[in-house]
């Protein structure tokens, strides 16, 4: 075992894999309840993209999580792991009638509407069945969140929500509707948010919202800001549990939520991003002209993150303790952005040796692809491996 890892354990399994450290997902679920017990009225949603493995959501769902689902496919997988319908909120921009319908049979306990079209599919759809289906509109705040462009959500030229000029007349067509109930208002953000000013400027604009509903006599039950909680990806051991308390206090402080309302968070990565390593094994080392690469039996395929976003993973050598030495750290993927890093300081690295892409816990496994023919990579937890 060298640091937290099981490495005889590692070296039984075809590489590559997903590991997640239970204890560390159950210390970060617990902090988050910790933390939700000091404000009745919230409740966190876990956002199921961030990961859908079956051990985890399970896990997740034992701690009295409700589900953030963006698909028919994540619903059934949030069903099949035990949540609640009455804890499940379907989102996303682009909702399949089968999708809604599936929704509909299982009586969720609401959807996240971003147009009018969409709201008037539901509502039809909703009638068929003779139904009311709880709606909150998504409503795109413009408000810019400082974190790399293509997951930023919340700005007006984004394809994200209602506009805010849109609010009034959206509501006044739901109320409208018979099988529809208008319910609440949905925002999100972005997402890897590490400065609170973003969601305090998003707090902002709701307390404006709100009060130009409150002014129709309109009443909302609900609000539900979304996730983006950012994680340290530089350094994952030394605060592996995010600020949890912050994050809600920010809210505490900044929202002027009414009494009898209830207020969700959506949180993907924060719940889930440390707990879970990306482990690879080294296939060849080459030397370049000006540089050495380690090739890795992980590629893009299997971490699409710092091909897709630049993003960075610590990338550790887990068996090998010699001098240092700088490696660009490739997969064996066809595309020249395979590159988990360049320039990487790893313990002298030789074939067989594992290596470890840390921070993967979230948007990891469930992004892999099997591009290439490849297959896709197992998802592993520390439990089972003892
Ligand atoms: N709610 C909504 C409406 C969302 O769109 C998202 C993420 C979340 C909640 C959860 O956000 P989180 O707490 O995980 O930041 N694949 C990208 C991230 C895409 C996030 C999409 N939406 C990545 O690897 O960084």
């Amino acid at each position: 075992m060298k640091g937290i890892f099981p490495i005889n354990k590692f070296r039984e399994l075809r590489t590559p894999f997903y590991y997640y450290d239970t204890d560390l997902l159950r210390n970060t679920l617990t902090c988050v309840r910790d933390e939700l017990k000091k404000y009745s009225s919230y409740a966190v949603h876990y956002a199921v993209k961030a990961n859908a493995n079956h051990k985890v959501l399970s896990i997740i769902r034992e701690n009295g999580f409700g589900a953030d689902c963006v698909s028919g496919g994540e619903i059934k997988a949030a069903i099949k792991a035990g949540f609640p319908v009455k804890k499940i909120v379907f989102a996303g921009v682009g909702k399949a009638d089968w999708e809604i319908n599936l929704a509909l049979d299982y009586d969720i306990f609401c959807f996240n509407v971003e147009s009018i079209p969409e709201l008037e599919v539901i509502n039809e759809l909703a009638a068929a069945k003779g139904k009311t289906a709880n709606v909150a509109f998504r409503i795109n705040p413009n408000v810019g969140a400082h974190t790399h462009a293509n997951i930023t959500t919340g700005l007006a030229e984004n394809k994200f929500g209602i506009s805010m000029q849109d609010m009034d007349k959206v509501v006044d067509v739901a109320l409208e509707m018979k099988n529809v109930k208008f319910i609440g208002l949905h925002f999100h953000i972005g997402s890897q948010i590490l400065d609170m000013g973003d969601y305090i400027a998003l707090c902002n604009r709701i307390n404006e919202l709100q009060d130009k509903l409150e002014a129709r006599r309109i009443r909302i039950d609900y609000i539900n800001v979304g996730g983006g909680l950012g994680i340290d990806y530089q350094h994952p051991n030394r605060q592996a549990v995010p600020n949890f308390q912050n994050y809600f206090v920010t809210y505490a402080e900044h929202l002027k939520l009414r009494s009898y309302q209830t207020l969700h968070f959506e949180l993907g990565r924060s719940m889930v991003g440390q707990c879970g390593s990306l482990i690879s094994k080294v296939l060849y080392v080459k030397q370049g002209t000006n540089k050495q690469f380690a090739i890795l039996d992980a590629g893009m395929t299997d971490l699409i993150r710092p091909a897709l976003y630049q993003a960075y993973h610590k990338i550790e050598n887990i068996t090998s303790d010699e001098a240092v030495e700088t490696y660009d750290v490739v997969g064996p993927i066809c595309e020249s952005s395979d590159v988990f890093g360049k320039a990487i300081d790893l313990n002298r690295v030789k074939r067989g040796d594992l290596i470890a892409l840390r921070s993967a816990g979230a948007y990891g496994e469930i992004m892999a692809s099997s591009y290439n023919c490849r297959e896709l990579p197992q998802g592993y937890v520390s439990e089972e491996l003892v």
